[in-house]
């Protein structure tokens, strides 16, 4: 069977920075530590008053299909993730499209173009979407691009707006890739849930402290039922495990959690029992709140052990590094997650080669979904071309009064009038509704 997965992958950033520590929490009355210690982020990215969902898509799809010396005939499908979304019917990979035919000769008039929603997991069902196009050998040959984009914001003053966040990630799905195979088993943990709601408005809805322990409820089930088709799962059988992080201290709980779930009834348990004075935790609870509640001690005291300290510091803190300075990217997350994790492993020499990657997605309303990665021989190459550092470095910093302006222009806000901060050179530009994509 020929292998399908990542050819390649671009970020972009939105071109701002909000600084949590210095800039954020002085101006809400907070200690930083909730923001850099509690929530585990220390900035957030922004789009300029020239940026937007489209903006950053196009942007990071151009640079992957320039990288790659891809023409649009090369490319028989664009599907795009968000929750960002402006438009009920026209997807947003048709104005991606537009704005890529600006630069080049050729046109995507024969690729299929889509939207996936669900909110945050809709990235990776994306992938799902182009691997199994691929798999069922409608591709003619062609590749696809899946980009994830969104604009995180939350309203003023909603305990959510220390994550917000903004960016794209694009990602090349094709036969024989150069990054990462896919593998075919998916498990899934789905329910109908109402914490995080976007009806027809700009802000989301959120119950925030319910949504931590709906993500951590689908993940156990997804957890069980990837199990159930791979076969028993192990901890350590996988060098990185990059989950959805809207915020890395999301990814803490959902980690140790995870760790737990997984080494119920095993030796590992039996062996960190003795240190760690276990006592056992039923699963059936009336809630999950409850359960979350019953367990927390346990998962405290597990996470002091030096066993999950070393697996976690190998596993896990790698795939947060870049979360930590941007803030949740929604679909985006767990791709950033993915890329932060294969970077660091690049940075310190760790051979991943033809070893598998467990990756964790997760979407509001809710839906978790775990499957597998082989990474391919060669990956460093690829990995190597990401400039993610230098965009997170270059960005303009805003003053709290420069925020505040910022997030009323992405609020449409016809009053709120802000100049750019930064020069977009060689960039798909937004100017304006009926003039997306302008490219300087
Ligand atoms: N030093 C160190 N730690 C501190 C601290 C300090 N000075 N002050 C607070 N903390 C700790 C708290 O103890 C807490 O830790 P635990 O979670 O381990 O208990 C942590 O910092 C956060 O503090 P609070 O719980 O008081 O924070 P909050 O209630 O103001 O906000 C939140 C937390 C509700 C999750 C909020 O960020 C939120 O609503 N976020 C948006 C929703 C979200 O991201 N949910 C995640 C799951 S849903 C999902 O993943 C989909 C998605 O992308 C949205």
């Amino acid at each position: 069977m020929t292998a399908v997965g990542i050819d390649a992958m671009e970020i972009w950033t939105g071109k701002l920075k909000l600084d949590l520590a210095e800039t954020f929490a002085p101006a809400q009355g907070d200690d930083p530590g909730k923001y850099t210690k509690g929530l585990g982020l220390h900035a957030s990215s922004f789009p300029d008053v020239h940026e937007d969902i489209v903006t950053m898509a196009a942007n990071a799809a151009h640079r992957l299909m320039d990288r790659k010396g891809l023409e649009p005939e090369d490319i028989g499908r664009i599907d795009v993730a968000t929750e960002s979304s402006f438009d009920n019917s026209k997807p947003v990979s048709t104005y991606v499209a537009g704005c890529l035919e600006k630069v080049y000769d050729g046109d995507f008039h024969h690729a299929n173009k889509g939207e996936r929603k669900f909110a945050c997991i809709s990235g990776t069902q994306s992938l799902d979407d182009a691997y199994n196009w691929i798999r069922a050998d409608r591709h003619r040959g062609r590749a696809a691009i899946v980009i994830a984009t969104d604009t995180a914001l939350y309203a003023r003053d909603d305990p959510g707006e220390a994550t917000q966040g903004a960016g794209a990630v694009a990602m090349l799905v094709a036969e024989d890739p150069d990054l990462l195979e896919l593998s075919p088993e998916q498990g899934f943990g789905s329910a109908d849930e109402t914490d995080f709601l976007k009806p027809n408005q700009q802000f989301p809805s959120v119950d925030g402290k319910r949504s931590v322990n709906v993500y951590l409820a689908r993940m156990r089930e997804a957890l069980d039922d990837f199990a159930s088709v791979s076969g028993d799962i192990h901890p350590e059988d996988y060098p990185l495990i990059p989950f959805h992080t809207p915020f890395p201290g999301m990814v803490r709980k959902a980690a140790a959690l995870g760790y737990r779930h997984i080494i119920r009834d095993t030796e590992i348990e039996d062996e960190l029992a003795e240190e760690i004075g276990y006592q056992p935790v039923p699963e059936a609870f009336d809630s999950d709140d409850e359960f979350y509640e019953a367990i927390r001690e346990y998962t405290d005291s597990l996470t002091e052990t030096e066993r999950y300290q070393a697996w976690y510091g190998e596993t896990i803190d790698p795939t947060l590094e870049i979360s930590r300075h941007v803030g949740n990217w929604y679909t985006g997350s767990v791709h950033i997650a993915r890329a932060a994790g294969l970077k660091h492993a690049r940075e310190n020499g760790r051979d991943l080669d033809g070893t598998e990657l467990l990756v964790a997605s997760y979407g509001s309303g809710a839906q978790a979904e775990v499957h597998a990665e082989k990474v391919v021989e060669g990956w460093e190459d690829e990995i190597a071309q990401l400039n993610i550092d230098e965009q997170i470095r270059t960005r303009y910093e805003m003053s709290f009064e420069e925020y505040e302006q910022i997030h009323d222009v992405h609020n449409h806000d016809t009053e709120a009038d802000a100049e750019a901060f930064t020069d977009p050179s060689e960039e798909f530009v937004f100017d304006g509704w009926g003039r997306m994509g302008e490219r300087t």
